[in-house]
């Protein structure tokens, strides 16, 4: 892309730098258990992980939008657990709350977009465009993902990527819907990541310590 082209929404340096140390240690708590962690990051890096954004237009659409939102989703999991005393695993909570969200690497290309500036002048933007060449659906695939990649999921952990994204995916089948709310009942992780992925949404991604928003 133009280097001279912007996009609307920047994270704030620092705030990339906390979370690149929060998911270091992440990683290491996770190697605890999952030894094979170390080629799972060495293909995720290999992937636009660290670089996408979290989605095409909505929260966090900028780069580094996917990894800081799994961040956020990491703080809001271990503030939720600790305070509501789940007691779930310091290892799943690190691994649902980085890779829930797996299956939007790789599917955003940058493409610059039209606009019109605060004089009345087309400019152009920062902006994405959507190809996702293995449709799977978005938790099917997120979880497909962390199975095909070598990482062996705790039940709690598959039926927390599972059902992430709570009623929005659930709509009106009413088999879906139930086995959500026996996935909610079952497991506080399963829960306690759909409530963690809605508070990142709705608040911390778009907090003003996390993101410059520019006007053109
Ligand atoms: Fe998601
Ligand atoms: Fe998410």
């Amino acid at each position: 892309m133009n280097e001279e082209i912007k996009f609307e929404l920047e994270i704030k340096q620092e705030e990339i730098e906390k979370a690149v140390k929060s998911f270091n240690e992440d990683i290491g708590i996770i190697a605890q258990s999952r030894p094979n962690i170390t080629e799972f990051e060495e293909w995720l890096k290999k992937t636009d992980y660290f670089e996408a954004p979290a989605s095409g237009r909505y929260h966090l659409s900028c780069p580094h939008g996917l990894f800081v939102h799994s961040y956020h989703v990491v703080i809001a999991l271990k503030k939720m657990n600790e305070s509501l005393g789940t007691g779930c695993r310091e290892d799943s909570i690190a691994l649902v709350g980085w890779f829930h969200d797996l299956c939007k690497v790789n599917r955003m290309t940058v493409a610059p977009k039209w606009k019109k500036d605060k004089n009345d002048r087309w400019i152009q933007v920062g902006g994405y465009a959507f190809e996702d060449k293995f449709p799977l659906g978005h938790a099917t695939k997120s979880l497909y993902m962390l199975m095909k990649k070598g990482l062996q999921l705790t039940k709690d952990e598959a039926l927390a990527v599972t059902h992430h994204m709570g009623p929005s995916a659930v709509g009106n089948n009413f088999e879906l819907k139930s086995a959500m709310e026996n996935s909610w009942e079952r497991s506080p992780l399963s829960l306690l990541l759909h409530e963690a992925d809605l508070f990142a949404t709705y608040q911390l991604d778009i907090s003003e310590d996390c993101v410059i928003k520019h006007k053109f």
